[in-house]
């Protein structure tokens, strides 16, 4: 394995097109694999074992391309399957988590709202990170929200999350965490529903800055020359694969702006 092979990146569907927005950024040279698992979507109700076979499929796919690290572009999968497959794998995985953390740390008093897919609050993985950083921390599910940004259905997106934050008084909110990495593209949308004072975070540039220390440390940094993006989907549907095309455009867009 060398600095030129490919970087494979996945999500059971659109969702990690908004970390490999920030992943190109970030490193710009690279050559990236992003793989959609769209006919399994969404794995976020899912039995875990389901997802890891979900995930074991789309790892062949990617191994297969011989890339030099995978990026686990989605918080469930990650939570459900990166310890084994680093167990079982030399080459680096790195994965996602909600970012509790860095929320825990712009916390006043108020509550910290974490929107994820059910999967992803129900295992250890999330119950040792509220322990480490939950102080003041909501768990708020989301089953369905990904659907809607996989349909790009914004408008049906808002009024769900209109629904979802009616039972909480944002007052008192401090930081709301994008826990699923489909949530991300929903960023501006959610800006229109909250006060200015809530702080709304997800993992993405920290991902990208990890991927960043794992390819320095293994001597596997693309440093000069023009990257590249390819995108591949279990979906046969052409219509899917556009849809990630425009959400890649629209995540590029976002992480330009979120960059600033
Ligand atoms: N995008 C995924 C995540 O970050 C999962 C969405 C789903 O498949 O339910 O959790």
């Amino acid at each position: 394995m060398n600095a030129e092979n490919p970087i494979g990146v996945f999500d059971s569907g659109v969702g990690g097109i908004s970390v490999l927005a920030e992943l190109e950024r970030e490193l710009p040279h690279e050559h990236f694999i992003y793989y959609g698992d769209t006919l399994h979507a969404p794995y976020g109700t899912k039995t875990p074992e389901e997802v890891m076979a979900c995930v074991r499929q789309v790892m062949k796919e990617l191994t297969a391309r011989e890339v030099k690290a995978v990026v686990i572009a989605c918080n469930t999968a990650t939570s459900v399957a990166a310890a084994t497959l680093r167990q079982e794998m030399t080459l680096p995985i790195i994965g996602m988590e909600p970012a509790l953390k860095p929320a825990s740390l712009v916390r006043h008093e108020g509550a910290i709202l974490v929107l994820a897919t059910p999967v992803t609050l129900s295992l250890p993985k999330f119950q040792s990170l509220m322990e480490r950083y939950g102080e003041g921390a909501v768990p708020l599910p989301c089953p369905g929200l990904m659907e809607l940004v996989e349909q790009k259905d914004f408008h049906e997106a808002k009024h769900y999350l209109q629904q979802a934050l009616s039972a909480y008084d944002l007052a008192a909110v401090d930081a709301i965490v994008l826990g699923c990495t489909h949530y991300v593209f929903l960023r501006p949308l959610l800006r229109e529903l909250l006060p200015d004072h809530v702080q709304v975070m997800d993992g993405n540039s920290g991902t990208a800055k990890q991927l960043r220390r794992v390819l320095e440390k293994g001597d596997l940094l693309r440093r000069d020359g023009e990257g590249s993006i390819h995108l591949l989907s279990s979906s046969p549907k052409e219509e899917d694969h556009t849809c990630m095309l425009e959400l890649l455009t629209l995540a590029r867009q976002q992480s330009v702006v979120s960059g600033l």
